[in-house]
């Protein structure tokens, strides 16, 4: 039973709604709990592929509850260990999109940079403003956002906790498509769909690869990278797309 997400599928497309409207989607930390939970359900649930996670036409999430953190100490932090549940997001192996109408803040923002592909609005408000609350990002702001934009471009906005507009998250790549607000929801719905055609074990391969290479040095991802590409040889998918190709016709893949 979820309190603060609802989770359903249309096909093969695992949907996660943030659902906390009348406080912009602020993640509490029973909330974030259910989203990762739900991301692990939809990933060992084989009749799902892609994975959404959106929020309302006002906001992604507008942040962590400041309510919530208000009376946080270190050592509460230290025990709580609230950071815990978010790096099992990186262990999710299906592709996630985050559907991001709205403000994107802070710990919203950081959610979505969890999530492989971003579908925005032309009129979505991303933004770190950790800072004008005497503190700074905690799930990962800081570190995503310098490997996409670069040290100079990620102090500027973290530092001066100014919104982001989406068009410049679009040109630093943090955002894959960028469309009119009443478009987002049928365009991740159209990219799920066409994701979902696609051999899941090849997706989850690439997935590890691509990932991997935020890290690893350049010899030590194209090792990793043949290993996956080795493995691939294993699946029914890759006889039937080779196959598909020597006759001509579409392959349809099944993710064996
Ligand atoms: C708790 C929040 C909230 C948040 C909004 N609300 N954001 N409650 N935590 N992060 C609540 C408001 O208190 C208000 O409740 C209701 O949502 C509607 O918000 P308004 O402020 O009335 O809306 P608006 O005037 O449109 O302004 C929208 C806003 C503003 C610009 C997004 O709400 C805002 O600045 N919110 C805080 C954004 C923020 O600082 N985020 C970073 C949080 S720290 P009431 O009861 O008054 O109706 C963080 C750290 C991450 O994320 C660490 C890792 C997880």
């Amino acid at each position: 039973m979820s309190n603060y997400i609802r989770a359903f599928s249309q096909d093969d497309i695992g949907i996660i709604q943030l659902d906390r409207p009348e406080v912009l989607n602020a993640l509490n930390r029973e909330m974030v709990d259910e989203i990762v939970a739900q991301l692990e359900s939809f990933d060992q649930n084989n009749a799902i592929r892609v994975m959404i996670i959106k929020g309302n036409e006002k906001a992604f999430a507008a942040g962590a509850d400041i309510e919530e953190m208000v009376h946080s100490t270190p050592l509460s932090l230290e025990m709580v260990n609230p950071f815990a549940v978010w790096d099992r997001i990186s262990l999710i192996k299906k592709p996630i999109i985050a559907v991001v109408n709205g403000f994107a803040l802070g710990g919203g923002f950081e959610l979505a940079l969890h999530c492989d592909l971003i579908v925005a609005a032309e009129d979505a408000k991303f933004g770190f403003p950790e800072v004008k609350l005497g503190v700074m990002p905690g799930a990962g702001g800081t570190q995503f956002l310098t490997k996409a934009m670069g040290p100079r471009k990620a102090l500027e906005f973290i530092w001066l906790g100014e919104p982001m507009p989406a068009k410049i998250a679009y040109q630093f790549g943090i955002v894959n498509r960028l469309v009119a607000s009443e478009l987002v929801e049928e365009e991740a719905m159209r990219l799920a769909y066409q994701l979902a055609l696609q051999p899941p074990i090849s997706l989850r391969l690439i997935k590890e690869a691509v990932h991997a290479a935020v890290d690893l040095s350049l010899q030590d991802g194209k090792n990793l990278e043949r290993k996956n590409f080795y493995i691939a040889f294993a699946s029914e998918d890759q006889k039937e797309g080779m196959q598909a190709f020597t006759e001509k016709r579409p392959p349809t893949f099944r993710g064996m």
